[in-house]
């Protein structure tokens, strides 16, 4: 299962990568308006930073062609760039023709098992399924993903679920438990899903322990 950050700080990507555990980014407009520096700039920052990751990268236009132009703009400008597009109708011919030219793709702002599908017949790389934002309207944002799972295994689907809106470290939990491919966590989450206090208080307890010996050199 891959693990992403959901952010465009290059500083925690830095950080957090030392721990390698981390497959990728996901960045988006909203991640990007937050950083001081120039989009286009922080992107390569973060695909020098993990030159094996999978990058993705949102399109910022709307009219199709205009995405569909931007697209193939965005993927040029590294070979472990996903281009996100977002899941409306308007946009899925211009899917079709970028699939079929070999741009990988990640489909962003999906809310439901047939949008999952659809995309998966458009042979899309990535499927992004937005858990927290249905959560936000108090809807099971997790309750699809065991379905989406089902429905790629059952009819012999190639694209991969990357769990996204990741809000808590139970989401965490159970993408994992539904089979997700991927998921991208905001760096909090991380840091609280690599953390347990009972870990914590392990280490202390042994090295307290271990002090009442005296032994300066072990072995
Ligand atoms: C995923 O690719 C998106 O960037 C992200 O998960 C959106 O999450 P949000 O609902 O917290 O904005």
């Amino acid at each position: 299962m891959k693990i992403f950050l959901d952010t465009a700080n290059v500083a925690s990507i830095q950080k957090w990568a030392a721990t390698g555990l981390i497959d990728g980014v996901t960045t988006n407009p909203t991640h990007l308006s937050k950083e001081k520096s120039d989009p286009k700039k922080i992107i390569l920052d973060i695909c020098t930073l993990l030159p094996d990751g999978h990058i993705s990268v949102e399109v910022t236009q709307q009219d199709p062609n205009a995405v569909y132009k931007q697209a193939l703009e965005i993927a040029r400008l590294s070979e472990n760039i996903w281009v996100k597009i977002p899941c409306h109708p308007q946009y899925f011919p211009i899917i079709k023709k970028l699939v079929k030219e070999d741009v990988k793709l990640n489909i962003t702002l999906v809310f439901s098992l047939l949008q999952c599908l659809m995309m998966c017949k458009l042979g899309v790389y990535y499927i992004s399924p937005f858990i927290g934002r249905l959560e936000d309207i108090d809807a099971d944002g997790m309750a699809f993903i065991p379905h989406v799972r089902d429905m790629i295994d059952f009819y012999g689907f190639e694209t991969k679920i990357l769990v996204a809106s990741i809000r808590s470290v139970q989401n965490f939990h159970d993408s994992i438990i539904a089979g997700a491919d991927a998921i991208t966590v905001p760096v909090e989450v991380f840091e609280k899903a690599i953390n347990h206090p009972l870990t914590d208080q392990g280490i202390e307890k042994f090295t307290k322990d271990w002090q009442k010996l005296g032994i300066n050199n072990f072995p």
